[in-house]
């Protein structure tokens, strides 16, 4: 591939992707068009770097980044490792800091202990389903939910939740708490394996730019 390949990054839409242009644009890499939240366009260009940037759902970042459709891509290590997709790690962004936990009222405590064969909601059933069956070895019921998980608890869908836990606010309001945390999250930067070959001079320079303007150079 010459020097004249466009570099195509896919964005998780909302909270993270803001904190992501933000972070490019102190590496001078990032593309003024986007900013324009009234617009209605979906690609994005950096004429200057040859870059090209749009915006998905979460979830498909990793799809958009395994098929090639994307080069590079930036979502939550929660849908990263959700989606499992075969693509490379290469960076933590550092921000969009949280954490992935069991979460349950406070009787649902000893269930978990005794390994009881309870019932687990979650928006990311592959999480749980790896916890509890590989890393606890405790058979389950994962129920999926598409969102405000926490109210599995509170009408009776299921004893415990795995969700994101950032203040630990919506738990506390609802009268859950944390059981057990299963592992840290944060925005990652994602990489197609073809293109990391194909590309790695373009892709380091990248990183290291990035790197950079994460150390406030
Ligand atoms: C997320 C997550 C928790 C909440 C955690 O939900 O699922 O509900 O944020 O944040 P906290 O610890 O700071 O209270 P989100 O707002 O993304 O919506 P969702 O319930 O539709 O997934």
């Amino acid at each position: 591939m010459g020097e004249n390949r466009y570099l195509t990054f896919a964005l998780a839409k909302g909270r993270l992707a803001d904190k992501t242009l933000e972070l490019f644009e102190k590496a001078n890499i990032s593309c003024g068009e986007m900013r324009d939240k009234k617009s209605r366009k979906l690609i994005f260009v950096n004429e200057d770097w040859k870059l090209k940037f749009f915006l998905a759902k979460g979830p498909d970042v990793p799809t958009y980044v395994e098929y090639g459709a994307a080069d590079i891509g930036v979502a939550g290590r929660d849908i990263i490792l959700e989606e499992n997709r075969n693509v490379y790690e290469v960076l933590d962004l550092g921000f969009g800091k949280c954490r992935m936990c069991v979460c349950g009222p406070e009787r649902t405590a000893d269930m978990l202990l005794h390994h009881e064969r309870i019932r687990v909601a979650s928006k990311y059933p592959n999480i749980a389903k790896d916890f509890f069956y590989n890393k606890k070895h405790q058979t389950v019921d994962i129920i999926k939910l598409n969102g405000s998980v926490e109210l599995g608890p509170l009408v009776g869908l299921s004893e415990v939740i795995v969700d994101i836990v950032e203040t630990g606010s919506t738990l506390h309001e609802n009268g859950l708490r944390v059981l057990e945390e299963i592992c840290p999250l944060s925005a990652r930067m994602i990489i197609n394996p073809v293109s990391m070959q194909m590309e790695k001079g373009r892709i380091q320079e990248l990183v290291r730019l990035i790197r950079g303007a994460q150390a406030g150079k």
